[in-house]
């Protein structure tokens, strides 16, 4: 199959298409020939990326964390017969680590890991059915403690494990699963941040390196490249040197 048409009438479910990168990966995906589903809680804003989108797409209004929504998601992609989805929905609540709170941190848990638990749970039975793949939104955040961010970083480091584990099991009865690691990409979750972001792209770059490493069957895709690696990198260093770096920015 020739790179340019590989997404072609293949239906992809995407979750938080909302906004940001979800928005992108919808417009992408449509013109390269993808059918979509598109999830969101924001019913204007879905019915926008729907109008700009060129291929068929149909919506998905509510939260992830509801169960009306997780059975409208199981019934339309067996219904529709998915072969890829991308769980992308997320945020992010950064708190001091003074001002520790628990319901603040099992909350953002329960945002990012508990509503994508469920959407595993209402695709999988699809995808083992089409042999198709699975893509888990995760961040470069996974990959050790960063300051204001322990929810952020314990729900995407939970998510990349779940991943790991599920990729193991699963490419061998044809499911991919894919995780995506990006580093600062330029949304609205992001255009709170008061800090400098280091290495921040367009949500259009974030959708080419998505795009191009689904295409690869990825078991992580991570980018871009100088801040992913630099990070892992960073991150395995002894957390002494790891303390002095974020002390020596003013993170912290
Ligand atoms: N931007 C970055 O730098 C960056 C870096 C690494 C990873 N990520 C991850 O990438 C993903 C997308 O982030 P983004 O930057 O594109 O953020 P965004 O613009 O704020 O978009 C977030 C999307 O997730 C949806 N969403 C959140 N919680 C939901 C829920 N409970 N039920 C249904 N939909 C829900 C939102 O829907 P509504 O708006 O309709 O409510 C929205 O469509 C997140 O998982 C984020 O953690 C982002």
């Amino acid at each position: 199959m020739k790179s340019g048409n590989y997404f072609d009438n293949q239906t992809i479910l995407i979750t938080g298409a909302s906004s940001g990168i979800g928005l992108n990966l919808a417009i992408e995906l449509s013109n390269l020939g993808a059918k979509l589903i598109l999830c969101g809680r924001n019913q204007e804003r879905l019915d926008k990326v729907k109008r700009m989108c060129v291929n068929h797409s149909e919506l998905i209004v509510g939260d992830l964390l509801e169960v009306s929504t997780q059975v409208k998601i199981r019934e339309s992609v067996s219904r529709n017969q998915i072969s890829l989805a991308i769980l992308n929905a997320g945020t992010n609540d950064y708190m001091d680590a003074d001002q520790f709170n628990a319901d603040r941190t099992n909350n953002l848990m329960i945002q990012n890991y508990f509503s994508m638990t469920h959407c595993i749970e209402a695709v999988l039975p699809a995808l083992l059915k089409s042999k198709g793949q699975l893509a888990l939104m995760s961040s470069l955040a996974a990959y050790g403690g960063m300051p204001r961010s322990a929810a952020y970083c314990a729900s995407k480091s939970a998510i990349r494990a779940l991943s790991q584990s599920l990729d193991l099991e699963l490419r061998g009865k044809g499911v991919a699963v894919t995780c995506i690691c990006p580093g600062f990409v330029k949304t609205p979750l992001t255009d709170v941040n008061t800090f400098q972001m280091p290495f921040l792209i367009s949500p259009d770059k974030a959708s080419s390196y998505i795009i191009s490493g689904l295409r690869k069957k990825y078991h992580e895709i991570h980018f871009p490249k100088r801040f992913s690696l630099g990070m892992k990198l960073f991150m395995s260093l002894p957390s002494g040197v790891i303390y002095k770096v974020f002390s020596k920015l003013g993170m912290m």
